[in-house]
């Protein structure tokens, strides 16, 4: 009487949110009796969780999704799942256009997927894209790193930038509460994860939902006092953040991340333009001098702190002398990692009516300038790594060369270095640095730390 378990696929499209919300969705499914099939055509239920950043995130979706409809015609019983911002932003629509789904699920929805799938069950074809409140998780998410791992402390952005689709697909801020942020990092250091990275759209907006604010009239939660209420999890050896929003970051945050030895001293600001004008054009509330203090206090406190950020180029109406400055602005500053994008219209968002677009060759010319002078940089910046000892915490094996392993130092530079995986994961590692790369770092351990006697 073996009845086999059913198994499932799921597929990751964007930014860290989806990653953080698909880890979720795999927990409920495992909790539903699901198994992992690394092969989605053996899957008999999956998932695509999508993303609409840009024109190309979301015509991937369309390209995988074809090949999966097709199958279903000789596998009824298959469940499809559209999941995440490109099911929100489709919503109906996505069903007139792939009538073989059977489930169309915003990211507000990740954490019902079992009642959703109950319907689905009885014969519905489900869409569940109206605005709601997040719900607490009760399941335990099924990660995929065993080392590090994603924690939501916001959910939603309140912000309108002019390019982003994030506010229509994400809704509106909502925070959760430190009790339940501090009690999952626990739960995840039981389980022997070292790095948690705490997750928001615009994490300096945390608790401004909440209740409270204190004798000075400043709210009761800002996203600093979560740190110091979360710092010292024990059996967390390292604390990341992002994203960080230049037009809310405070000297006090700069102060925690300086004074709390695991917050790992590296900042994700993504500053978009260098240019003043394109920053007003995009609503983003922040000039380029503005973004020059933020970083020269956090290099003041912490001069060895390592910077990324994000960037787009070719924004409607955006001139050469413009791009120009963010070019300055990278010159300048010296980013140790910068995700650049060329713009993208896209839909419900204010710039994308606007008829002063540029052509797609300025966009990728202007693409191709700022990331050759990026790669530059990024060597430069990881010019000073080398001959120095940085600890650096194993997540895998090299795929390309067994013989090592990788991990990130406290900046996050990805680093090799010689060492058997099965003795080494999860450790911190102090690693002497003898060759540096623009985006990686490979060395020589110095001293492994030995495991702690049970
Ligand atoms: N909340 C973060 C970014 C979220 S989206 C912030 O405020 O910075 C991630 C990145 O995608 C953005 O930083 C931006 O650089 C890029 N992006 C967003 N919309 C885009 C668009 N329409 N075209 C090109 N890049 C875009
Ligand atoms: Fe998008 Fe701006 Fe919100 Fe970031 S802050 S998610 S760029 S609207
Ligand atoms: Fe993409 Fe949605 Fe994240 S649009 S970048 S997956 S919030």
């Amino acid at each position: 009487m073996t009845t086999s378990k059913r198994r499932y696929h799921i597929t990751t499209f964007g930014c860290q949110m989806n990653k953080a919300d698909s880890e979720r969705m795999a927990g409920i499914l495992e909790d539903m009796g699901f198994e992992w099939s690394e092969d989605p055509n053996h899957a008999d239920l999956i998932l695509y969780n999508t993303c609409t950043i840009r024109d190309n995130a979301e015509q991937k979706v369309y390209s995988y999704l074809g090949r999966q409809a097709k199958r279903k015609h000789e596998q009824p019983d298959l469940t499809l799942i559209v999941a995440g911002c490109v099911a929100q932003q489709e919503g109906e629509a996505l069903l007139r256009r792939v009538p073989e789904l059977d489930l169309v699920m915003g990211p507000q929805y990740a954490n019902r997927l079992k009642d959703l799938l109950e319907s689905v069950s009885e014969g519905n074809q489900v869409v569940a894209t109206e605005p709601i409140h997040i719900m607490e998780d009760i399941t335990q998410p099924r990660r995929d790193s065993k080392i590090t791992a994603w924690v939501n402390v916001i959910y939603g952005c309140n912000e309108r930038c002019t390019y982003c689709v994030v506010p229509n697909v994400r809704g509106v801020e909502q925070s959760r509460t430190p009790e339940v942020i501090r009690a999952e990092m626990a739960e995840i250091a039981r389980q022997g994860y070292k790095e948690v990275t705490l997750l928001g759209q615009n994490i300096d907006a945390y608790g401004r939902d909440l209740p409270g604010v204190t004798a000075e009239g400043r709210h009761l939660h800002t996203f600093t006092d979560l740190l110091y209420y979360v710092h010292d999890v024990p059996g967390i050896e390292r604390l990341r953040f992002a994203t960080s929003h230049p037009r809310y970051f405070t000297e006090r945050l700069i102060k925690a991340c300086a004074e709390l030895p695991k917050v790992c001293e590296h900042f994700h600001i993504p500053f978009q333009s260098g240019d003043n004008e394109v920053l007003k054009a995009m609503a983003r509330g922040y000039t380029h001098e503005k973004y020059r203090r933020i970083i020269d206090t956090i290099r003041r406190y912490m001069p060895d702190a390592s910077i990324s950020a994000d960037a787009i180029v070719g924004f409607p109406g955006e001139t050469e002398a413009q791009f120009e400055n963010t070019l300055k602005l990278v010159e300048d500053i010296g980013f140790d990692l910068l995700n650049t994008a060329a713009y993208s219209p896209r839909p419900g968002t204010p710039a994308a009516l606007w008829t002063n677009q540029l052509s797609e060759e300025v966009k990728s010319d202007r693409l191709q300038r700022l990331n050759h002078l990026v790669a530059i940089k990024a060597a430069e910046r990881s010019q000073r790594y080398f001959g120095r000892i940085e600890e650096v915490l194993v997540e895998d094996q090299n795929p390309k060369d067994k013989t090592q392993v990788m991990g990130r130092t406290a900046g996050n530079r990805l680093t090799f270095f010689t060492g058997d995986i099965n003795e080494l994961k999860g450790k911190l590692v102090k690693v002497k640095i003898t060759e540096v790369r623009a985006f990686s770092l490979t060395g020589e351990p110095v001293e492994i730390p030995q495991p702690i006697p049970v």
